[in-house]
């Protein structure tokens, strides 16, 4: 893997440059409703929860309302023709090259196309460089095309257990994803992320105001482990704080312990990715 270190270096490289990029915060896209205040978990809250935000949170935070958003369309076409940059990474079938990139490929639209938004206000990721310059057709195009594509790679196998200890862990990831672990207070991860990990059963189901608040919750079969494991950590330290999705994530990742990560990781990135 000679291409590992370059990418690396990108990303290093990346870091630094999205630092410069902090100040200059575009406004939010047409269907974006902004909250000014941290909302709580419930799917249901009213939009103008005036919870206030976490303590080590600046105030004015503002975060994007997922709860209150409309199917989302782009051109597949016209996203394959604007992916050559990010293939670099995702691969350029969507499944990326190195295991600490998520793979893209037949996960759910409107996922991709918000956490593009997201990366476009939040300086601190990787991915906040390479998406400064995207409009925003850009990013519902390549949201619309990655999510047209049928994973037709596995992603690469990260052996990190002897086999035995490895079809442990998988089996103790699938009862946890499927079942949840009360004494843990761990919630099932399929009520919202689907019985086969492909995202949310209602995902395109419209409310009686046209909104779909479950269309931004994504499909995690076949995902990198160490994407998994990495983000999974990220909820759990509370360091994802740009929408109302993120919080709802946040409080199932504060109830898991390493020991649970790892074995939900190894499960998900065991199955097969198409749907
Ligand atoms: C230098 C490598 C690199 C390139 C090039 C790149 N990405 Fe990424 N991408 C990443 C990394 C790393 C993450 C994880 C970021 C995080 O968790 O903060 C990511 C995350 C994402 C996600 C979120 C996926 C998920 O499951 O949460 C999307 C969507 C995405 N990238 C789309 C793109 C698009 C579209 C392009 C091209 C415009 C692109 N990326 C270019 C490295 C890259
Ligand atoms: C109450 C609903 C809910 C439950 C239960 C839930 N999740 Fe999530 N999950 C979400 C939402 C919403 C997101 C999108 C968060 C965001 O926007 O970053 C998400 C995101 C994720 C991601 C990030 C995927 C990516 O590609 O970036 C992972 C991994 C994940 N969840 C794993 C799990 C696991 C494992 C469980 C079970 C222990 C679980 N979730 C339970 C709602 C839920």
């Amino acid at each position: 893997m000679k291409r590992l270190p370059r990418l690396l270096a990108i990303i290093a490289a990346c870091a630094v440059s999205a630092l410069a990029i902090a100040q200059s915060q575009e406004a939010p896209p047409a269907e974006a409703a902004v909250v000014e205040a941290a909302p709580t978990p419930e799917q249901d809250a009213p939009a103008t929860d005036t919870a206030s935000a976490p303590a080590d949170e600046p105030a004015g935070a503002r975060y994007v309302d997922l709860r209150r958003v409309r199917p989302i369309t782009g051109d597949a076409a016209a996203g394959q023709a604007k992916s050559e940059l990010c293939a670099a990474c995702h691969g350029p079938q969507g499944i990326s090259i190195a295991p600490m990139f998520p793979n893209l490929a037949g996960q759910r639209a409107d996922f991709l196309y918000w956490q593009l938004v997201e990366f476009t206000r939040n300086p601190d990721s990787p991915m906040s460089p390479l998406v400064a310059d995207l409009s925003d057709q850009d990013m519902l195009d390549l949201a619309a095309y990655y999510a047209s594509l049928t994973p037709t790679a596995t992603p690469a196998e990260v052996e990190t257990q002897a086999p035995q200890v490895e079809a442990t862990l998988a089996q103790r990831g699938e009862q946890l994803y499927l079942s949840g672990d009360p004494s843990k207070g761990i919630p099932p991860c399929q009520g919202c992320h689907g019985p086969d990990a492909g995202g949310h059963v209602d995902a395109l189901r419209a409310d009686r105001d046209g909104h779909t608040p479950y269309a931004a919750y994504p499909a995690l079969r076949g995902q990198q482990a160490i994407y998994l494991q990495t983000k999974l950590a990220e909820y759990r330290d509370g360091k994802m704080h740009d929408s109302t999705t993120d919080f709802v994530m946040t409080g199932i990742g504060e109830q898991l312990d390493d020991d649970s990560i790892q074995a939900l990781s190894t499960w998900l990135s065991s199955l097969p990715a198409a749907q």
